[in-house]
C-alpha cells in the first residue's frame, strides 16, 4: 500500500520508522505537514516521493491508498472527513476524538463512506499485551475480575497537548485512553462499561488541564478497570498493567526495568528511551523501542485486516467507545460521583451478567478458600449452601 502520512512529528516518525523497517511492503509515499520545510525534511529523512503543505492534496494524491492521521487530536476530525469523502482507508492515531461526540462523528463518516476505520492503539499489540489476552482468552487466569494500567511521565513534548481545547484534556485524555482500551480487552470488549469514579487534580504543571488523574471504570459482569495517570511523574515512562483473575493473575512492566539497564558517565549525548529524563548513570534503555510500543504488529493488524475485509483489532468503533468512558470520567472528576457512560451506540451484550463465584464443595457446602498449613495439613473454609455458616475443616496429612 501507499500510505499518506499526515503530520511529521513524534509519533509520525516513530510509525514511519515502524513502517519502514525490517523490509515491510507497505511504503509511505506522501507526507503532509502545515510547515512545507518540516514536510520536506520528513520526506528527505524518510525517502518519500512526496510532501505537501495541503492536506488535501496529500489525501487525495491519486497514488495514495490510505491515510495515517498523525496529528494534533483538534485535527483528526477534519482529516477523518476529507479521508472519507476521498473514500481512502483512514487509520487515525489515539485518542480517536477529545469528546465522545467527536469520535461518533468520525465513526459514521467512515460508516456512511463505506471505508475502513483503524485506530491505532498501538499498547494493546505490544507482544506482552498480545500474549497476556491469548492466556487471558484460553482461560489460564480465569474470570477477570480486576485490571489496573498505569501510565505515567513527565508530561508531552509539544505546546499542543497542554491546551485544552485542542487536545480536549490533560493526562486523562491523553494517557488514559490507553489505559481504558487495555482494560477494556482483558475484561472483555463486548461487557458494558457502566459507570466511572475518577480523581483528578493539577498538581504540578501551571494548566487548565488535569496532570494526574486516577479512575474506576465499572462494567456490566461487575469487573473493575482502574487507570493511573499522570504528567507529574519523574523519572521516565512508567508503562505497568497488572490483571486479576479468578484463577491467577498477570503483572506486565514495558518500559522501565524491564531487565535491560545501562550505565554512563555521560560522556556522550543521546537519545535512550521516550520520555527517559537522563542520560547518564545507570538508565533503562528499551531494545525495539517501535517493537516494545506494538506498532509493527499493529500496522500488521490493520493492513491485513483491510486486505481480507475484516475488522482489525482496534477499529474506530473502540475509539468511540473509550471517549465516551474518558467522557465519564471528566465528568466524575467534576460532581465527584460515580458517572455513567454515555454509550448512544452500543454493540457489545446488553445483559447485566451478574458472574458471582460459587464454587460447590460438596452437597452441603461452597468453597471459600484452601490452604496448606506448613505441617501440611490442608485447611479449608466452607459456607453452608442453605444456613450460610461459615466453618472450617482441617485435613490431616496421612
Ligand atoms: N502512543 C501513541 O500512539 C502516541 C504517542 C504520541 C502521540 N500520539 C498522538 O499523535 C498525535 C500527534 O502527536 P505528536 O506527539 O506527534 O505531536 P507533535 O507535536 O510531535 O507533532 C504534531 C504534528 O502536527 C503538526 N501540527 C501542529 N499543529 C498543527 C496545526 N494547527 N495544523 C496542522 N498541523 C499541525 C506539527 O507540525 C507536527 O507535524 C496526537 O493525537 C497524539 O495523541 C500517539
Amino acid at each position: 500500500m501507499n500510505i499518506a502520512m499526515l503530520g511529521s512529528g513524534f509519533i509520525a516518525r516513530f510509525y514511519a520508522t515502524s513502517l519502514h523497517a525490517q523490509r515491510r511492503l507497505d511504503k509511505i509515499t506522501m507526507v503532509y505537514s502545515r510547515q512545507i520545510e518540516n514536510a520536506e525534511k520528513f520526506a528527505e529523512d524518510f525517502n518519500l516521493e512526496n510532501f505537501t503543505s495541503s492536506m488535501e492534496e496529500a489525501i487525495e494524491h491519486p497514488k495514495v491508498d490510505l491515510v495515517i492521521i498523525a496529528l494534533p487530536n483538534h485535527l483528526h476530525e477534519e482529516a477523518v472527513r476529507i479521508s472519507a469523502q476521498a473514500k481512502k482507508p483512514v487509520l487515525c492515531t489515539k485518542p480517536l476524538g477529545r469528546t465522545a461526540e467527536e469520535a461518533k462523528r468520525m465513526l459514521s463518516m467512515v460508516e456512511n463512506a463505506g471505508v475502513f476505520g483503524g485506530y491505532l492503539e498501538d499498547l494493546c499489540y505490544t507482544p506482552k499485551f498480545l500474549k497476556s489476552l491469548e492466556s487471558i482468552n484460553n482461560g489460564t487466569i480465569g474470570k477477570v475480575i480486576w485490571t489496573k494500567s498505569r501510565e505515567a511521565h513527565p508530561g508531552p513534548h509539544s505546546d499542543w497537548f497542554w491546551d485544552k481545547e485542542k487536545s480536549g484534556g490533560g493526562a486523562i485524555i491523553d494517557l488514559a485512553c490507553h489505559c481504558v482500551e487495555i482494560s477494556r480487552n482483558f475484561i472483555g470488549k463486548n461487557i458494558k462499561p457502566l459507570e466511572v469514579m475518577c480523581w483528578a487534580d493539577t498538581q504540578v504543571h501551571p494548566i487548565e488541564a488535569e496532570d494526574h488523574a486516577i479512575g474506576l471504570v465499572k462494567y456490566a459482569n461487575g469487573a473493575i478497570g482502574q487507570f493511573e495517570v499522570s504528567w507529574a511523574f519523574r523519572g521516565g515512562m512508567d508503562l505497568r498493567d497488572e490483571v486479576m483473575g479468578t484463577e491467577g493473575s498477570i503483572w506486565l512492566n514495558n518500559f522501565l526495568r524491564t531487565g535491560f539497564e545501562m550505565f554512563s558517565t555521560g560522556q556522550a549525548d543521546g537519545y535512550v528511551a521516550e520520555k527517559a529524563e537522563v542520560n547518564k548513570g545507570w538508565m533503562f534503555p528499551v531494545g525495539d523501542e517501535a517493537h516494545d510500543l506494538g506498532y509493527p504488529n499493529m500496522f500488521t493488524d490493520m493492513f491485513t485486516a483491510i486486505e481480507e475485509g475484516k475488522t482489525p483489532l482496534e477499529s474506530f468503533y473502540d475509539g468511540y467507545v473509550v471517549n465516551a468512558i474518558l467522557d465519564a470520567a471528566f465528568k466524575s472528576a467534576q460532581s465527584k460521583q460515580w458517572e455513567p457512560v454515555v454509550l448512544e451506540d452500543w454493540r457489545g451484550d446488553d445483559e447485566v451478567i451478574e458472574d458471582k463465584t460459587l464454587v460447590s464443595y460438596d452437597d452441603d457446602y461452597f468453597l471459600i478458600k484452601e490452604e496448606v498449613l506448613p505441617n501440611q495439613d490442608i485447611k479449608v473454609i466452607l459456607k453452608h449452601k442453605e444456613t450460610q455458616e461459615l466453618i472450617q475443616r482441617i485435613i490431616t496429612k496421612q
